[in-house]
């Protein structure tokens, strides 16, 4: 399956992408991700994108679009793939059409995570990820990990991530609804989009996730 993830920064996506992902045995890309790794590791990409992420603004489609291809055209992503947090705009959008027009392949879904502004700033205050690996997401009320400050899955240290400050947050949040926001209706358009509650309890949210993919077939 091919599909693609939206919704507002601290929905979810990166949490719900990972069980999905399992799952569906497909990989989760992460835009979000992949740029974190390049910062951590000093390439001139991750340079790049730093600027734009501490301000909550997209990095430029020159530079995501290029590397979101890349990361797609990785052999286990061949027979499908998640995408999260790409496309964030109409170019994108436009532009994985044309990826996928090329491979004479399709999306099939595109998964609409729903939640209220408040209990998304609530998500992101309490977010806490791991040094390792920023695909490892903790919150310190609503997932905490066995051991404080403690990543579960590989015992790296967890820290609240640059961007999750309250202004940059606002910022992210006006972000998506100018920016992300259209995408949505661009996709309704092809007969794509399944949104669903984020609310609730995380195993009940991927329940509700693969429930409406299944649907959607
Ligand atoms: P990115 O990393 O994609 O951030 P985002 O879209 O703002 O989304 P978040 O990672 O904040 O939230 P999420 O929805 O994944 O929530 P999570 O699962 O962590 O992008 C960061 C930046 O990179 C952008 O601002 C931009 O600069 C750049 N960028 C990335 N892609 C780009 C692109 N395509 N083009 C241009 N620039 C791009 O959950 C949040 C918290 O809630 C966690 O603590 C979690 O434990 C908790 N939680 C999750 N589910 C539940 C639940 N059901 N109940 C209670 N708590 C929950
Ligand atoms: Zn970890």
């Amino acid at each position: 399956m091919r599909i693609v993830l939206v919704g507002p920064p601290g929905a979810g996506k990166g949490t719900q992408a990972a069980y999905l992902a399992q799952n569906l045995s497909i990989p989760h890309i992460s835009t979000g991700d992949l740029f974190r790794a390049n910062i951590s590791q000093g390439t001139d990409l991750g340079k790049q994108a730093r600027s734009y992420m501490d301000a909550g603004q997209l990095v430029p489609d020159e530079v995501t679009i290029g590397m979101a291809k890349d990361r797609m055209s990785q052999p286990d992503a061949v027979d499908g793939f998640l995408l999260d947090g790409f496309p964030r705009n109409v170019g994108q959008a436009e532009a994985l059409d044309g990826i996928l027009r090329n491979e004479s392949v399709k999306l099939d879904a595109v998964l609409d995570l729903e939640v209220p502004e408040d209990e998304v700033v609530k998500r992101i205050a309490g977010r806490r990820i791991c040094r390792n690996d920023s695909a490892h997401v903790f919150h310190v009320t609503y997932n905490q990990p066995k051991t404080e400050g403690v990543c579960d899955a590989c015992g790296g240290e967890l820290y609240q991530r640059d961007d999750d400050s309250e202004e940059t947050v606002r910022t992210r949040l006006e972000v998506y609804h100018t920016e992300t926001e259209p995408i949505i209706d661009y996709y309704r358009a092809q007969g794509l989009v399944v949104t669903i509650s984020a609310l609730g309890k995380v195993t009940d949210v991927t329940e509700r996730a693969m429930e409406a993919l299944e649907k959607s077939d």
